[in-house]
């Protein structure tokens, strides 16, 4: 006899608008799954498919008629009647103004979507100025908080600094991050448990750190690479990435992808490799896997040398 399976209670559909365009989306979606139904294209930078929502960047809001402030759209749920707009005079000045704040502080010359979106809000980061000087190594980690200096605004505050460049397999790049708080909770209880890094200092002076400011290797890091799955800037980079990039020969037109299963163990995570002229130059793995929702170990993140070892002249 066959075994029934349970396929759950199937959702209410909401009924809403989205710029004037009728949306039917499941009960319990986000105002993002609304927009994405009518392929209504949305900015967002700390929001993750894996992950449950931080609201950290606000590149995302829409306006929501009715509501006094503007809405996250990654994290809001869509509700019956809604009329939302992504496009309104308010939402722009707003996406213009996040974008502005981040670009004259932070170097997001990695981060995909960038140049589109300040060309689509007419953000021009560098109207604050030329940037001010990158830290030197250590100097932002030993600030505490309170001990903020303003500067004399000829420059643009940056969180520029030197790469922390400490392991074999991943590289941190913190010139490069916004604070969207992924990797922290990848690291931790939403994901891999281990709680090697967290969010240390205050305001401007804030940033992600190992605890006391550990190299990797000290700290209680497993080297999973999860962090570096779900960074959206490239902050957190492959090693590999990061030389090739540094050489110039990094180009992902070139690079193909093939997803297959880590062999390492009998879970049987699935593995993308990504391969530039016949080099696997770096190892993600499918968000929408029921199992491991783009999460892997360090064998199938990082031991793939077996199949070929990086030239390192
Ligand atoms: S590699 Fe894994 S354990 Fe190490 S900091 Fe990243 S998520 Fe945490
Ligand atoms: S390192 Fe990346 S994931 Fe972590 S907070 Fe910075 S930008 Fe976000
Ligand atoms: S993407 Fe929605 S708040 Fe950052």
């Amino acid at each position: 006899m066959s075994t029934p399976v349970a396929i759950g209670t199937p959702r209410r559909l909401v009924e809403a608008t989205v710029d004037g365009r009728q949306v039917r989306v499941p009960e319990g979606s986000t105002i993002l799954d609304a927009c994405e139904s009518v392929g209504t294209d949305v900015p967002t930078l700390c929001y993750g498919d894996t992950l449950t929502p931080r609201n950290a960047c606000r590149v995302c809001v829409v306006e929501v008629e009715g509501a006094r402030t503007l809405v996250p759209a990654c994290s809001r749920r869509i509700e019956d009647s809604m009329s939302v707009a992504t496009d309104s005079e308010r939402v722009r000045h707003s996406r213009k103004m996040v974008l502005e704040l981040l670009g004259s502080s932070v170097d997001l010359s990695t981060t995909p979507g960038i140049a589109e979106w300040n060309e689509r809000y007419d953000a021009r980061p560098e109207r604050f100025g030329p940037r001010a000087e990158p830290a030197t190594m250590g100097e932002r980690d030993a600030r505490r908080a309170g001990e903020h200096t303003v500067g004399d605004g000829t420059t643009a505050e940056t969180v520029e600094q030197p790469v922390k460049d400490d392991n074999d397999l991943y590289v941190r790049d913190y010139g490069k991050c916004i604070m969207c708080y992924k990797c922290v909770d990848a690291c931790g209880e939403q994901w891999q448990n281990t709680f090697a890094i967290g969010i240390a200092g205050r305001g401007f002076d804030a940033g992600v750190s190992t605890e006391h400011d550990l190299a990797l290797p000290d700290s209680a890091c497993v080297y999973c690479g999860n962090c570096i799955e779900v960074c959206p800037t490239g902050a957190l980079m492959f090693r590999s990435e990061y030389e090739m990039r540094q050489e110039g020969t990094w180009d992902e037109e070139k690079q193909s992808q093939t997803t297959t299963v880590c062999t390492y163990c009998g879970v049987g995570c699935n593995v993308t490799l990504h391969v530039q002229e016949n080099e696997i130059v770096k190892v993600t793995s499918p968000h929408d896997n029921p199992v491991t929702h783009g999460n892997l170990c360090i064998k199938g993140r990082f031991g793939y040398q077996h199949v070929q070892q990086r030239r390192r002249d």
